[in-house]
């Protein structure tokens, strides 16, 4: 059920979340139509991406860029509209003992967008990685933190069956596990969840370019992921974790953008 609003004048955070009692699986618009509506409202010039597959996230944002991914799937024109598009085929830990992001965008990147290898130390060296190069007003948005099934969270992709129906195919492995590392480790960003289909779109924002903490215990932090269970810790329980903003409400009230994602540079 979507709480949109007993005051609908009253323009807080509060109307747009969403609280579900049965069904937890993310139901609003897919998230590459999110960063579609992003694009338009907050008229990013900088986006970088870990993972790019076919390039549909990459298509979403016509802003410069910057992707880096091991093996390039791209099947469409991602490059109109674009004034620069910067390709890096290797990992993503290969890409920050390299390159400097910065110098490559000429600034820090407005929206980032995590997607790369879908496990849980792979996504947090991704993050650390990610925030170094950021600036106060960055936006970090993680994939796959909010599955629906414990099929979808294995380390290996295996295959749903048609009671999945569309979403079958969907793997998230088990980056999940980040949210609850985050909140517990770094409890000066902020975190939102959008309830974006099919698996949730995590948005991290108040970044710390400098902040080492996380690097600096990745190793003890890598066994708190290993312990970290689905089946103990519950999708029931990931919801409650830190609030799920309604994606669908959000694009009927674009003006409430800004009380979600603070891209205050942008804005
Ligand atoms: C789910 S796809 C990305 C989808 C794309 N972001 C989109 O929304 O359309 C994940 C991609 O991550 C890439 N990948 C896997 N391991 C990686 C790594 N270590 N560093 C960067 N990318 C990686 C894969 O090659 C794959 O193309």
């Amino acid at each position: 059920m979507i709480e949109l609003g007993a005051n609908l004048s009253d323009r807080s955070p509060s109307r747009h979340l969403t609280i579900r009692k049965q069904d937890f699986s993310p139901s609003g618009i897919v998230y590459t139509e999110f960063f579609a509506f992003l694009d338009q409202h907050l008229r990013p010039t900088r986006y970088f991406e870990i993972g790019t597959h076919l390039g549909n996230s990459l298509k979403a944002f016509r802003c410069d860029a910057v992707c880096v991914d091991p093996e390039f799937k791209l099947a469409q024109d991602v490059l109109s509209g674009r004034r620069q598009t910067h390709f890096f085929q290797m990992t993503s830990d290969d890409f920050f003992a390299e390159q400097d992001l910065q110098a490559i965008l000429k600034g820090p990147p407005d929206i980032c967008f995590l997607d790369g290898m879908h496990r849980a130390e792979y996504l947090l060296r991704d993050f650390y990685n990610t925030e170094r190069a950021c600036g106060p007003g960055s936006v970090i948005f993680m994939h796959d933190c909010l599955p629906s099934n414990f099929r979808m969270t294995l380390r290996t992709h295996e295959m749903g069956d048609d009671n999945e129906g569309p979403w079958k195919h969907a793997w998230t492995g088990d980056v999940w596990k980040i949210v609850p590392l985050l909140k517990a480790h770094r409890p000066d960003l902020d975190i939102k969840i959008f309830d974006c289909a099919p698996t949730g779109l995590v948005a991290v924002s108040n970044l710390d370019p400098g902040s080492t903490k996380l690097k600096d215990m990745y190793l003890s932090l890598v066994g708190e992921l290993r312990a970290l269970d689905l089946e103990k810790h519950t999708i029931e329980r990931l919801w409650c974790e830190v609030p799920v903003v309604s994606s669908r409400s959000l694009v009927e009230f674009p003006e409430d953008l800004t009380l979600f994602v603070d891209a205050r540079s942008r804005l």
